[in-house]
């Protein structure tokens, strides 16, 4: 379990990650200088200098680091130290070749690039506990180190390995999974195609084949990598957990770019949850990207305070057209992880590299030097942060809901599926989306999270669900709860078998409705509804059976069929959506449900204005994020913590400006039970 409000110092974190080793010395105490200058107080030390501190296996040289260390500590700057496993040094592979990942046709990867190991590999177990002992035993009591950090964004890279030694893994996997052969056959369908098992040894990962593997194998696979990852994670963790006391994390990938890493399972496995994200350029809507990776991220977290591990202050050097940020833009990125639930804001990395793969990824200090706008921004944002230290601890506001679950994330873009464009992530966003632009904060959760305290739960293509899971949604909506389920959800168990008698299976009784056939529809068909939506991707022959129809097709190929439908279940109401709407339908419909469940944004805000409240036992603060290029104002009395300004009923906020309003009368209740809904649901 998390140790709740473990962390030390004070205020907020501020920081990166720091690389001393690629500096001369001499560097370093001018880096301490501008880190003060900054207003820096945690640095990320060690990550990748596995190959410095032992250059051949069982020799360890610390002298570097121990020198490092006390630099740091002499300025004040607290360390988050790395054990250092997450790159293996050359000698690894050149003396244990079957250290080395393989790819599902065979090719064997080599060493040159990051991450080069097999992660089922006891050679690579070994040696990296023997380091992280060594690092451990050394640095236990080092003054400066205040958090540990285990490995690097564990599978980012090497997350499937189809190596001979990973097969024999997933076989061990698979026997205290299933205990005996016919029970994997079964829960496999190895009736199908002649693929029935009758030796544990027959069994193998799904390595390049003809046609489509085996969908069950492959959902066992992503399972079984997904923990081969986590179990390294646990395993530094239990080493570190007998030598030292200070709180022990990894850095998560949390956002829709990274699917292979079931953190909802790793959570427990950390003191405290830290995230990295990277805004995908190309997306018009990247902010709202990162407020939903925020929101997940602090779901992953139980609600509880976070920290931002790794983010940009500018540009990175890994997508084909490295953009850089736009002035404002890091404050306002970096200042809306603190609004959802950060307690620290690091960055990737402190001073850009001269040499190496990330040479042309931005930092905190540029090539150019601290005259600089990003190294300006940056001693801004310090400033801003120090000015928030009294929101350290506080929670997230939400009153809704959306559900969210790797394992059907996995499960819906398996392979021979009804269609290409059903993907987790396109009604997952679009809800989300919706959300924000009407100003309300979710929590991201796990299905098996407690609901009782929502308003609304929105369960967006929910492919794949257990059967507890299934049952808890229902309860919730019968005691009162308002739930939004779309198509594709409740089809399979957690065997990727189908739940038969009519789709959407495990919701059918909750929804009041059963599907007969699917009818997706080609790419660029549009359908339009009798309420004059549009819609697309997506259509199914359903019969309501006992939910009100509130739209259905006018054209396509089931005119007159139901496309939303809503369904009096006890105190609630469960609503499904059996189309992909367009964006306004999906707002106007988002709108329609916030309102009959009885969620507000904490203010009212104009579109392009991200608001969101913490809140500690006596005391609220609002966050107001101007997205816009024009001024903006909004009710609010309190005083602004980043100007240090009162404001009194109004407050105005810049273009491309932040502020934190501590409230002056404090919004400290929970969010109340849920109550049967207003009439309006009636
Ligand atoms: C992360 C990684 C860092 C750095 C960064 C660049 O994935 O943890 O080490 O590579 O990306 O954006
Ligand atoms: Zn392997």
């Amino acid at each position: 379990m998390r140790q709740h409000g473990s962390w030390q110092g004070d205020g907020i974190y501020f920081g990166a990650d720091y690389n001393p080793e690629q500096w001369p010395e001499q560097v370093w105490a001018d880096d301490v200088a501008l880190m003060r200058r900054a207003g820096v107080n945690l640095v990320s030390v060690g990550i990748f200098s596995w190959a410095l501190l032992e250059p051949s296996p069982g020799r360890y040289e610390f002298d570097w680091l121990d020198r490092a260390l006390d630099v740091l500590h002499a300025g004040g700057i607290h360390v988050d130290l790395a054990t250092a496993t997450a790159s293996p040094p050359p000698w690894l592979a050149h003396r244990h070749p079957e250290t080395l990942p393989s790819t599902a046709d065979g090719t064997v990867l080599w060493p040159g690039g990051r991450q080069g190991y097999c992660p089922s590999s006891p050679i690579f177990r070994q040696r990296s506990l023997a380091l992280v002992e060594a690092v451990a035993d050394r640095y236990a009591e080092h003054p400066a180190v205040v958090m540990w950090h285990i490995s690097n964004e564990l599978g980012c890279h090497n997350v499937h390995c189809y190596c001979d030694v990973s097969a024999d893994a997933f076989r061990e996997w698979l026997r205290e999974r299933y205990g005996d052969l016919d029970r994997l056959n079964d829960a496999w369908g190895t009736t199908f195609w002649s693929q029935r098992y009758h030796d544990w040894a027959e069994i193998n990962p799904p390595r390049a084949a003809l046609t489509f593997a085996n969908p069950t194998q492959q959902l066992d696979f992503l399972r079984f990598s997904s923990d081969a990852q986590r179990a390294q994670l646990r395993a530094e963790r239990e080493v570190l957990k007998r030598r030292v006391r200070q709180p022990v994390t990894t850095n998560f990938m949390i956002g829709m770019g990274i699917k292979h890493m079931d953190y909802h399972s790793w959570a427990s496995d950390v003191d405290l949850v830290a995230n990295d994200h990277y805004l995908t350029v190309t997306d018009p809507n990247a902010h709202l990207g990162l407020a939903f990776a925020a929101d997940h991220t602090r779901g992953v977290a139980g609600g509880d305070p976070w920290l931002l591990m790794e983010h940009s202050t500018s540009a990175v050097n890994w997508q084909p057209r490295n953009v850089a940020k736009t002035p404002g833009q890091l404050r306002r990125n970096s200042l809306t992880h603190v609004a959802r639930g950060a307690d620290g804001v690091l960055f990737f990395q402190w001073r850009a590299s001269r040499a190496g793969a990330e040479k042309f990824h931005s930092a905190l200090v540029p090539h150019a030097g601290p005259d600089t706008k990003v190294f300006d921004e940056v001693c801004r944002l310090g400033a801003d942060l120090r000015a928030l230290a009294e929101v350290r601890g506080s929670r997230v506001d939400a009153e809704v809901a959306i559900l969210f679950d790797w394992e059907a994330w996995w499960g819906v873009e398996l392979d021979s599926h009804p269609s290409v464009d059903v993907t987790y992530a396109d009604r997952m966003r679009a809800l989300y989306d919706a959300l924000w632009r009407a100003g309300v904060t979710a929590d991201v959760v796990h299905p098996s999270t407690d609901l009782s305290g929502y308003r609304l739960v929105l369960v967006p293509t929910l492919y794949l669900v257990r059967d507890a899971d299934a049952e808890a949604l229902s309860r919730y909506v019968a005691g009162g709860g308002t739930a939004l389920v779309t198509y594709f959800s409740g089809i399979v168990d957690e065997h990727d078998h189908i739940r038969l008698g009519g789709y959407p299976g495990a919701f059918r009784e909750l929804l009041g409705v059963r599907t007969e056939e699917f009818f997706p529809l080609l790419a660029g068909d549009r359908v339009v509804l009798d309420d004059g939506s549009t819609a697309d991707v997506w259509t199914e022959w359903l019969h309501p059976a006992g939910a009100e129809v509130v739209a259905s097709y006018e054209d396509g190929p089931l005119p007159g069929v139901p496309a939303l439908t809503r369904h009096r279940v006890g105190d609630g109401t469960a609503w499904y959506l059996a189309t992909r709407l367009d964006e306004a339908a999906t707002d106007a419909l988002v709108g329609r449900l916030l309102t009959e469940a009885g969620v507000r944004p904490p203010v009212a805000a104009p579109t392009g204005v991200e608001v969101v409240r913490r809140r500690a036992d006596d005391r609220s603060w609002l966050f107001v994020v101007n997205h816009t290029d024009a001024e903006v104002t909004l009710d609010a009395t309190g005083t602004d913590l980043l100007t240090g300004q009162p404001c009194g009923g109004t407050l105005r906020v810049p273009a491309g400006e932040v502020a934190v309003v501590r409230e002056e009368q404090a919004v400290t209740e929970a969010v109340p039970a849920v109550e049967p809904p207003p009439a309006a649901a009636a």
